[in-house]
């Protein structure tokens, strides 16, 4: 098999529908490969800020894109990745509010998104690769044999931000975390640049209710085409 016919399970949906957790979970128990493609949207908007370029300048923002020096280390437990820019960790800083905010704008940019296509198709190897994102199934990997669309009520997914973040013992209020989760939703559904939608070959699976196992039980179902 080259390599390009690795199989993919290409994982898309909205911010805080359990798609990160989910799959870690399913890479882990495959023993695939995994993309967070949301990361390298966020490390472009980190690395720009780090640079001076303006979340604006498009030129800029593009070559920020295309010279990325982004490592993904494997660790132990915990976070199932180190991630390293330029020499530096940032996995915490990467997953602020505000560099997930940035990272949204900087991706409704198509140039950035065509300077982050190859970077992210790279990761696709034997014996496999789990990729989550927003344009898995549509733009990245059209061929990929198991397409999953996942995705939970706004309300749902602020509630499980809010426990997250009160766990970490960060003092917040639910409702300013939902109209964050309806802006950004927004503009990753509404923008013409690869928008938030499910490919007409994903199964939508609305994890709303539904514990981490269930969500997981109906991947690992949906995986078995793979
Ligand atoms: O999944 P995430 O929250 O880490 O993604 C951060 C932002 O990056 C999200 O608001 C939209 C954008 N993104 C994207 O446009 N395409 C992807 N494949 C992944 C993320």
């Amino acid at each position: 098999m080259t390599q390009s016919k690795a199989p993919v399970i290409a994982v898309d949906g909205p911010g805080g529908s359990g798609k990160g957790t989910i799959t870690q979970m399913l890479a882990r128990k495959l023993g695939w490969h995994l993309l967070d493609s949301g990361a390298l949207y966020r490390l472009t908007a980190l690395a720009a800020i780090r640079q001076g370029v303006a979340l604006n300048d498009e030129a800029g923002l593009v070559r920020v894109a295309a010279t990325l020096d982004v490592a993904f280390e494997p660790t132990g437990e915990g976070h199932p990745v180190k991630v390293v820019l330029a020499g530096e960790d940032v996995t915490s800083e990467i997953r602020t509010e505000t560099c997930g905010d940035n990272a949204s704008k900087v991706a409704v940019i198509q140039p950035v998104r065509d300077a982050l296509l190859q970077r992210q198709r790279d990761f696709r190897q034997l014996p496999g690769l789990v990729a989550d994102g927003r344009d898995m199934g549509t733009v990245v990997f059209p061929d990929a044999p198991v397409k999953i669309f996942l995705t939970a009520s706004a309300e749902e997914r602020a509630r499980r931000r809010y426990n997250q973040l009160k766990q970490a013992g960060v003092d917040v209020n639910i409702e300013p975390l939902l109209e964050e989760i309806r802006v950004r939703d927004d503009r990753d559904m509404n923008r013409s640049a690869a928008p938030l939608k499910p490919a007409d070959d994903a199964q939508v699976i609305d994890s709303t209710g539904l514990s981490i196992e269930e969500v997981l039980d109906r991947c690992m179902a949906a995986a078995g085409q793979a």
